[in-house]
């Protein structure tokens, strides 16, 4: 599915404006600026699909991709759908502004019956903060499955990847017996693109 061209259907900016249920739905979510839109462009090598911007706050609406060449349609629905998410935390705009876009995040993930799994973006420099706890508090509440996606690897020497993925292990064992395996990415590079590929066909279908 990957190999095929993808194309934007959406972006919701409330709720309200979501599409109906309908196709297998994956989301990128995490901190402001850790890459969420350039991963997803990598993904659908697709340069510019996603926007994105050196500023935090650069996506502000819930923006659905699906391959191209389906109706949406009864009988004729995509077999998958990508949702770029807007950041939570910092972002350059005015407090409501960023409040709003938290709230319909976190309402997206915990409502969304087919939401199939959540790939939690952190930045390899900085590892898990307390705002990624809370994100991670309320899917394992509403139970929704997710798995850790680090970005920019490339911004750091390998040893230091290797030494996050193991303070991050240990963070995940904290909360769950099982999880799905972390994987290391640079969209600038190409890193862990067709792991992260072979993760979200497994979310998907499996
Ligand atoms: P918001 O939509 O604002 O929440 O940000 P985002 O998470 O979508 O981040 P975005 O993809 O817009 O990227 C933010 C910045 O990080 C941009 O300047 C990107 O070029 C840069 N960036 C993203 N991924 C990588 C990467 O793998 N390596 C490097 N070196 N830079 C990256
Ligand atoms: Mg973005």
């Amino acid at each position: 599915v990957f190999s095929r061209p993808w194309t934007f259907i959406r972006g919701a900016p409330a709720m309200k404006f979501l599409p109906p249920e309908g196709p297998p739905e994956v989301a990128f979510a995490g901190r402001s600026n850790v890459g969420k839109s350039s991963l997803i462009n990598a993904l659908l090598s697709r340069r510019g699909l996603a926007r994105t911007s050196n500023t935090p706050g650069r996506t502000q609406e819930l923006n659905f991709f699906v391959p191209e060449g389906y109706s949406g349609t009864d009988g004729d629905l995509p077999p998958m759908a990508l949702i770029d998410m807007p950041g939570y935390g910092f972002a350059k705009a005015p407090k409501e502004q960023v409040d709003a876009w938290t709230k319909l995040v976190f309402d997206y993930l915990r409502g969304r019956v087919t939401l199939k799994r959540v790939f939690l973006l952190i930045d390899a420099r900085h590892g898990i903060k307390k705002n990624d706890e809370e994100v991670m508090d309320l899917l394992d509440k509403a139970a929704v499955s997710y798995q850790v996606v680090l970005t920019k690897a490339d911004k750091i020497k390998p040893p230091a990847v290797l030494r996050l993925l193991g303070e991050t292990e240990t963070r995940l064992k904290k909360r769950a017996a099982a999880y799905p395996q972390i994987v290391a990415t640079s969209s600038e590079k190409g890193e862990g693109l067709d792991e992260l590929r072979d993760a979200i066909a497994l979310a998907v279908n499996g």
